[in-house]
This record gives structure tokens, C-alpha cells and sequence, in this order.
């Protein structure tokens, strides 16, 4: 399979379009053989250079889509595509919540990782480390390793590690979910700051609305498991964004609006957790007392 194509070739991309899904589903198969569908006909576009946001109910299949897109999962139906513009630059960095950094590496080592994979010389490689150090706030923990360092530090060396290599599409699974509330403000600072003026397309699960809309051109909106698309809501403010942005009463008012539809999937959560029969059981139940 050619590197820039996961899963079957669908047919030829329009214009800007970076990533196409089409009609994409996936279904695990339990150790017991039970069939557990995360992802059903999901189809949406994005467009090169964006930066989209997924958000969804926990369980939805938002985690499955992102490896998917990462060549990670073959979906077991549909297609993913993604069209390639710079073949010297890695075609996709993933970033995860827990902080996948190499524990035996230091803060340097680990950050050069990525730019080692592609062949970069270590003269070459030095002054972008040191860079990239700097802009996510490590100067001084070079030589450190990770088990010196607090969860929110460990989680920019892993981001520091994907942007160095100027992927063309960063994919971010809940990348600050595990980070204290003032980092996680500071972390989406200076993601701002990081794609200002930058041609990665940004593909970034989170269950934060505030997140979402200060970060994103466009945001996705999953139903609950088996995950399709429910909505898709235009961010309607330009680029560069500062955090001021949140005072605008059109974010307000777009964030209520997105929480209104999430709601109504987040109340039918517990349906996910339960074996296929008791949640038709459940089903039923509630059609039959409204
Ligand atoms: N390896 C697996 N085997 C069976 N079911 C799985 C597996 N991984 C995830 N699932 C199920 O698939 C659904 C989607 O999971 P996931 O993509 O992690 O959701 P999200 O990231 O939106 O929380 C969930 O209901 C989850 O329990
Ligand atoms: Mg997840």
C-alpha cells in the first residue's frame, strides 16, 4: 500500500482537499468475537492547511478515526485518503494524551527523534532542537530526562518531538487533557502561536468546547458510538487568533450552540457501555416513558 493512502483508493481528490473520508467505518472484533462498531459512514473532507476539531461522547470512535488517519487501523469499510504535497516532509505526527516520550532518551534526544527518523544530519538537527526547546518552554531541561520531569512538561517534549518534523497533517488526540488548567491554557497559547503562519494541516480531538472553537477553522461533531458525523460548525473567526478572542460574544454564543447537540449525545452515553441487548432494553424503555 503506497504510504499516502490508508485503505482502499476512492476516487480523485477536488481542489484543496486533504483528507477525505468516505462512507469510513470500523468495527473491532473481541478476543470473544463480539463485534464492536466505533465508526459508521462517516464522510467529511479537510481542506489543506486546516485546522479542524473533533469533538464527540466519550466512546464515540473519535480516538479510532484519528489512527485511522494515522495509518495505524485499516478501517474494516470505506476509505481514508490523504493527498500528499511535500514528499521531504513526514506525511503525519501523531501527539497522544499520555506522553509518549522515550523514558531512556533526554529531553534533546527525544526531540530530535523525529528529525533522526528522516535522515537529518546532527549538525543540521542542533539549532531546530534548540528551538523547538525554546518554544515550548524547556530551556534549561536539555539534558534532563523524563522521569525528572511533571506530566505537562513530559507532554511539550512530545509535541516539541512532532512539530520539529513539519509533518503535513498533525494529528492530536486529546493532547491536553492530562494538564493542570493553566497549563492547558498556556499549552493552547502557544499552539496559536505554533501554526501562525504555518502550512500543517491541524486534525485535533478534544472534549473541550473552549479548545475547540479558540483553536479550530472547523469543528466536527460526532454522534454517540457507533461514531457518525452530526454537525459541522464554521469557526467564524480570521486568523492569527489571539486567547482574547473568548470575550467575543459570537463565541459564546457558538459554544452553547455546539454543548446544546453535544448534550443530547452525551445523555445517551450509558447506551455505549451496555451489552447490545440491555441497550435496546434500555432504548425502549426511555422511547416509552417520554
Ligand atoms: N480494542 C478494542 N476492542 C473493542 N472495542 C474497542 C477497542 N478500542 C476501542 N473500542 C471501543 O470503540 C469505541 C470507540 O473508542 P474510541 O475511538 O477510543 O472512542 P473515543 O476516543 O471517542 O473516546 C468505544 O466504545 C470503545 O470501547
Ligand atoms: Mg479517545
Amino acid at each position: 500500500m503506497p504510504a499516502d493512502l490508508v485503505g482502499p483508493r476512492p476516487a480523485a481528490h477536488d481542489g484543496d482537499d486533504k483528507i477525505t473520508a468516505q462512507d469510513l467505518g470500523y468495527t473491532y472484533t473481541t478476543r470473544a468475537g463480539a463485534q464492536v462498531p466505533a465508526l459508521d459512514g462517516v464522510d467529511f473532507t479537510v481542506r489543506a492547511g486546516e485546522f479542524i476539531s473533533v469533538v464527540g461522547p466519550s466512546g464515540c470512535g473519535k480516538s479510532t478515526l484519528l489512527r485511522v488517519i494515522a495509518g495505524l487501523q485499516d478501517p474494516t469499510s470505506g476509505s481514508v485518503a490523504i493527498r500528499r504535497e511535500h514528499p521531504g516532509r513526514p506525511l503525519t505526527a501523531p501527539v497522544f494524551q499520555e506522553y509518549s516520550v522515550f523514558p531512556w532518551r533526554t529531553v534533546e534526544a527525544n526531540v530530535r527523534l523525529g528529525l533522526d527518523a528522516v535522515g537529518t544530519s546532527k549538525a543540521e538537527a542542533a539549532p531546530r532542537v534548540t528551538e523547538w526547546i525554546r518554544r515550548v518552554g524547556l530551556e534549561g531541561f536539555e539534558k534532563s530526562y523524563p522521569s525528572g520531569l511533571s506530566g505537562g512538561m513530559k507532554q511539550r517534549v512530545a509535541l516539541a518531538r512532532a512539530f520539529i518534523t513539519e509533518p503535513e497533517i498533525l494529528l492530536m488526540d486529546e493532547p491536553f487533557a492530562a494538564l493542570d488548567a493553566q497549563r492547558r491554557k498556556i499549552m493552547q497559547e502557544q499552539l496559536l502561536e505554533i501554526v501562525k503562519g504555518k502550512s500543517n494541516t491541524v486534525f485535533f480531538v478534544t472534549h473541550n468546547l473552549d479548545e475547540a472553537i479558540l483553536l479550530s477553522d472547523r469543528i466536527i461533531l460526532m454522534t454517540s458510538r457507533p461514531g457518525r458525523i452530526k454537525r459541522v460548525y464554521d469557526v467564524p473567526f480570521p486568523r492569527p487568533r489571539s486567547p482574547e478572542l473568548r470575550a467575543d460574544a459570537r463565541f459564546a454564543v457558538l459554544e452553547d450552540e455546539i454543548w446544546r447537540d453535544l448534550r443530547s449525545e452525551v445523555e445517551m452515553e450509558p447506551h455505549t457501555a451496555l451489552a447490545p441487548a440491555a441497550t435496546a432494553a434500555v432504548g425502549t424503555a426511555r422511547r416509552a416513558s417520554r
